[in-house]
């Protein structure tokens, strides 16, 4: 049975389906994704290191992505040893990008497309590894939900790696005229945030006309909360004062790929964090 939403969680599904649906293109030609899909034509991995080595070898595992985009972390799990692998987008074009590179590749990921809380509708296994990467909870209205379908989609001892952008960076906004690092948004949001923004993380290319997006901002703790009241074990939650994207103008090259804000705030904000837990 599909999930009831509200008037302003389907405004947001449908608003943020239509901003993600015109980026992929884009997303597709830019440097950061064709990096990735270079990656993954040479052989190798689409991942970060540390996220490589804390996953580990997954040969005979299963594994879920949820929110996959175009497929290409998806892609990289199976490159890492898994032997069932899934991804779960509600964009249709970044899953026909998907499919088309998987086929490239000779690997074997199967792709749905669908709202992410609609996942059991569409998959009825359990899994080992339940990953989730960077840019996805600010697009879901409702966490306890979101760490149910988690619950489910684990099997005892299975476990879940979620990185995501740290909500308190989602609250900055920063002010160019004063060089100022400003707190715009609250912390705590009992409704969603609109946002109208032309542009996107992965590509310098504007003029887009989806530029809406209905936000949700979780705090940490509700996240924490809602994984624990399902059953999971909380192993570690790190910080990290890099960012994978330039998310403000007066962020500075940490690594390559990587943004940090400039030598003298450096270390004042958490822009990532990582939590890892396992189904008891
Ligand atoms: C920032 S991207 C994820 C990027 C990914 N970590 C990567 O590196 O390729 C966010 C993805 O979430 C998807 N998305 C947003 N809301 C969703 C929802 N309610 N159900 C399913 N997918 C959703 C978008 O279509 C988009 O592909």
């Amino acid at each position: 049975m599909q999930t009831q939403w509200d008037d302003q969680a389907q405004d947001g599904f449908h608003s943020n389906q239509l901003f993600w649906d015109e980026r992929v293109p884009s997303h597709w030609r830019s440097q950061m994704y064709q990096q990735h899909a270079r990656d993954l034509r040479a052989g190798g991995i689409a991942l970060d290191d540390q996220v490589i080595k804390t996953l580990g070898d997954l040969t005979g595992q299963s594994a879920i992505h949820l929110q996959c985009h175009m497929g290409m972390e998806t892609l990289s799990l199976e490159r890492l040893g898994a032997t069932t692998t899934v991804g779960i987008d509600f964009s249709k074009p970044a899953l026909e990008h998907a499919c088309t590179l998987r086929d490239e590749l000779g690997l074997t990921a199967t792709f749905h497309c669908c709202n992410v809380y609609d996942t059991l509708e569409h998959v009825d296994q359990t899994f080992d590894l339940v990953f989730v990467s960077l840019g996805a909870l600010c697009w879901l209205p409702d966490v306890p939900r979101w760490a149910a379908l988690i619950g489910n989609l684990l099997h005892p001892g299975g476990r879940l790696y979620f990185i995501d952008s740290h909500p308190m960076a989602s609250t900055l906004d920063y002010n160019k005229e004063h060089d100022l690092m400003q707190v715009h948004f609250p912390y705590f949001q009992d409704k969603a945030v609109v946002l109208e923004e032309d542009g996107s993380y992965a590509s310098s290319e504007t003029g887009f006309k989806q530029n809406r997006t209905v936000e949700w901002n979780h705090p940490i703790g509700e996240v924490m909360t809602a994984l624990i009241r399902v059953g999971l074990v909380i192993d570690s939650l790190d910080e990290s004062s890099t960012c994978c994207y330039k998310a403000f103008e007066n962020m500075t090259p940490s690594r390559p790929g990587w943004w940090q804000l400039p030598p003298a705030l450096d270390g004042f904000v958490p822009f990532e964090y990582t939590l890892q837990a396992h189904k008891a």
